[in-house]
């Protein structure tokens, strides 16, 4: 069994694609061709530890939401919670994973966000997928994922983390700048809290 081929990435973005390769991935790995590396088989410790015991009220979305187990959890402590990819490989193998979920899996691209989605949602979950996207994008992914966030909601972000003496990344992944990090607090979000650890950003913000 192969991982993606090492190059696939790189060719999707001469390609001038690149999202494309996810659905590749993802379709590769429902054929036993390929595994997913970032599936972690269970929800990022990050959120586990961020939520810790508390109960959600309300609508949820999870942005890029891939294995779809950060949506479970969300949606175990009780918001409504509707989680999105890009890829519909990706979408099928979460329902696949959790039948019965409440979750609402859909296929959508996080660069051409839905309109009923703008300022729509309570809590807002974001891991590792602007940072899976080239930098040129970030600005775009980061302002969509912004603008999800309804009035009185929260946002969160978990990403890699470059510091400052960082050269560029070679990519996929790109981590984010403390820049790119404070960019998320654009069009109306404040930020709550911003965090280093170990090598991650866990950045909160919250729409007043
Ligand atoms: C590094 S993975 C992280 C997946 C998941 N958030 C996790 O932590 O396991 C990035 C995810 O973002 C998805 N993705 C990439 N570009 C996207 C886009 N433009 N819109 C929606 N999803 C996207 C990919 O298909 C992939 O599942």
């Amino acid at each position: 069994m192969s991982i993606v081929d090492p190059d696939e990435a790189a060719r999707r973005l001469a390609a001038d694609d690149p999202t494309g390769w996810f659905e590749r991935l993802y379709a590769a790995a429902a054929s036993g061709a390929a595994v997913v590396p970032w599936d972690r088989g269970g929800p990022h410790p990050l959120l586990v530890d961020w939520l810790g015991e508390r109960e959600l009220t309300g609508t949820a979305l999870v942005v890029g939401s891939g294995p779809g187990s950060d949506a479970e959890l969300v949606a175990a402590r009780g918001a409504a919670t509707t989680a999105f990819d890009i890829s519909p490989s990706a979408v099928a193998a979460a329902r696949e994973r959790f039948p019965g979920s409440s979750v609402d899996y859909r296929t959508a691209d996080l660069l051409a966000p839905a309109d009923e989605w703008r300022h729509a949602f309570d809590l807002v979950i974001e891991v590792m997928t602007v940072q899976s996207l080239p930098p040129s994008l970030h600005p775009a992914a980061t302002a969509s994922v912004a603008g999800f966030v309804a009035p009185g909601g929260t946002l969160l972000v978990v990403a890699f983390a470059a510091s400052d003496t960082d050269g560029p990344a070679a990519g996929p992944p790109w981590p984010l700048t403390r820049a790119e990090i404070d960019a998320f607090a654009a069009g109306g979000l404040t930020e709550v809290a911003v965090e280093w650890l170990d090598h991650r950003w866990r950045a909160e913000f919250r729409r007043e």
